[in-house]
């Protein structure tokens, strides 16, 4: 099984937002005082406190999807502007308002709908939130093929609507595989009825994909249908620590040869991730690489490996095997597989609450890009010696910190940088910052690789797609959603 972790398992913090379910069972939200402010705020700012919506008239909880559609058609026929929304754990700022539209949040509709279990074919409703439908899942033998540190939050609508990537994607593949069908309504209340439970189906378009990534701006996705896997019955997990990135690279050939069709997982972590998340001394965590009083120098680069196969002996025995010749042959300078679920769990954690750890760090540039392995890693290099070449100051204590984690097995870096909170960006680290997106489009990498565009990135979609492209997408905007209503200045340029 694979560990489940989030931040409230790591000694009681809880920095990943829950689903705000003091709030949920009603239909509608509207701020009449500063208690409601408050009852507001968990939809109108962001997790990471970024992005704040400057008034927000109302939060609309419909329960059905007939309540969906005559929202819908109310503030198509008046011109109100609708963000659709779900856990609100986004990072790019895609479920904000900018202005003062109307939330559509999709937390009352929660319900499972069927479940097959010889076919592994689950129907569900958007609002339901992901951790919560692996949990259901796993009594049938079922997983669901993705996972992301903000599963206790995130829900499924929100997941495809952004396609998410997360933790399983090297195993199950992208949303665009996984989702059988769609149930959405369009901007004037028409709904599609798209949620097939077939596996193959080639009668006319595919038309439900152009949802799947399209952060609300086409349609509010109502009810999904997904193939789910089977739960592996043997999960092995390891963490190796090695002395460069070169290093690194070899050990993904070695990992791919060695692990094969078993081989789920394969995470980078790099040391300053590392030691930020071991710093937090309340979640009581330990690199297990550094030796028993931890004193050992750390590696440079560690890499997570997960195996889910079907044979506990077998599976163990291949991942050893892995270990003592990446050992043997001087790739990993040390590694250690975990001996039961709780050592799993722990080793997951570290690698999971990265991005927690960073928003106690202060205020953090979020990248989230797809380069070749070849310049993977020049970039976070790149981006420190920037910074200290401009005489920023680094480091724990107030410093900029650097850190470099990632999904390595799909080419899917997360480089961060954290600011302190309290003060405006040095100019020199504005700079700096400023050039990570250019350099990932010189080196031919994709400026989004999971995250989506949202507000933040909404200006690259001219700079990395072609004119013709974006017209097409724009095209589409406009004939699903003619008068803009829904998620206005989101994910297409401004000028659209
Ligand atoms: P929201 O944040 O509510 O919305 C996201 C976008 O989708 C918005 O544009 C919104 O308008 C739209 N939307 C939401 N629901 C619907 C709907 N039903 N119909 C139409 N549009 C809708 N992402 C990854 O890809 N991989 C990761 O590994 C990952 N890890 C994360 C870890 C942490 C700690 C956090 C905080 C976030 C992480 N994310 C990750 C980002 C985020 O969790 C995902 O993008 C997630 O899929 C968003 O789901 P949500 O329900 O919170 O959507
Ligand atoms: C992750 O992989 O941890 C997420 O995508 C979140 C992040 O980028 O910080
Ligand atoms: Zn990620």
């Amino acid at each position: 099984m694979k560990p489940s972790c989030d931040a409230s398992s790591a000694g009681g913090a809880s920095a990943i937002p829950r689903s705000p379910s003091s709030a949920a069972g009603k239909l509608l939200l509207a701020p009449s005082g500063p208690d409601d402010e408050n009852l507001l705020a968990p939809y109108t700012q962001d997790w990471t406190h970024k992005w704040k919506a400057p008034q927000c008239p109302a939060v609309l909880q419909p329960r059905t999807t007939e309540q969906v559609a005559g929202l819908l058609r109310h503030c198509y026929e008046r011109d109100l502007h609708v963000v659709p929304q779900g856990g609100n754990t986004g990072l790019v700022g895609g479920g904000i308002p900018l202005a003062n539209e109307v939330i559509l949040s999709l937390a009352n509709m929660n319900q499972i709908i069927s479940f097959d279990a010889a076919s592994g074919i689950l129907v569900c409703e958007a609002g339901c939130v992901l951790e919560e439908l692996d949990a259901w899942l796993r009594p049938h033998g079922y997983i669901m093929p993705l996972d992301l540190g903000a599963k206790g939050s995130c829900q499924i609508g929100g997941n495809v609507s952004t396609n998410a990537g997360g933790l399983r994607f090297l195993r199950y593949g992208s949303l665009h595989g996984s989702v059988l069908g769609l149930e959405v309504v369009l901007a004037d209340g028409r709904v599609l009825d798209m949620l097939s439970t077939l596996r193959k189906d080639n009668t006319g378009l595919d038309l439900k994909q152009i949802f799947i990534g399209a952060e609300g701006t086409l349609g509010v996705i109502t009810k999904v249908s997904l193939q789910v896997p089977p739960a592996p019955a043997a999960v092995q997990v390891a963490l190796v620590g090695l002395e460069s990135f070169e290093k690194v690279r070899e050990m993904v050939m070695l990992s791919k040869r060695k692990l094969g069709e078993i081989l789920s997982a394969m995470e980078l972590v790099d040391a300053a991730a590392m030691d930020v998340v071991v710093g937090k001394a309340a979640w009581g965590l330990r690199n297990p690489l550094a030796g028993g009083s931890g004193a050992n120098p750390p590696f440079p680069f560690y890499m997570l490996l997960e195996t889910s196969g079907s044979g506990e002996a077998h599976d163990r025995e291949k991942m050893e095997e892995l270990l003592e010749a990446a050992l043997e042959g001087g790739v990993v300078g040390d590694g250690t597989v975990a001996q039961d679920l709780a050592q799993a769990q722990e080793i997951w954690k570290l690698r999971e609450l990265i991005p927690v750890a960073m928003e106690e760090e202060g205020r953090v540039h979020k990248f989230d890009v797809s380069l070749p392995l070849s310049a993977f890693y020049a970039l976070v290099e790149r981006t420190r010696e920037a910074l200290e070449e401009g005489g920023v100051v680094m480091g724990e204590g107030g410093g900029v910190r650097v850190v470099g984690y990632g999904h390595l097995g799909d080419s899917n870096l997360h480089l961060n940088v954290s600011v302190p909170r309290e003060a405006p960006d040095p100019p020199e680290v504005s700079r700096v910052v400023s050039r990570v997106l250019p350099w990932v489009m010189e080196h031919k990498g994709s400026v989004s690789a999971e995250h989506g565009l949202g507000q933040l990135k909404k200006t690259y979609l001219l700079q990395t797609k072609s004119k013709e492209v974006v017209d097409v997408m724009r095209g589409m905007k406009k004939m699903l959603d003619p008068k803009g209503i829904l998620n206005p200045g989101k994910f297409f340029p401004d000028d659209a």
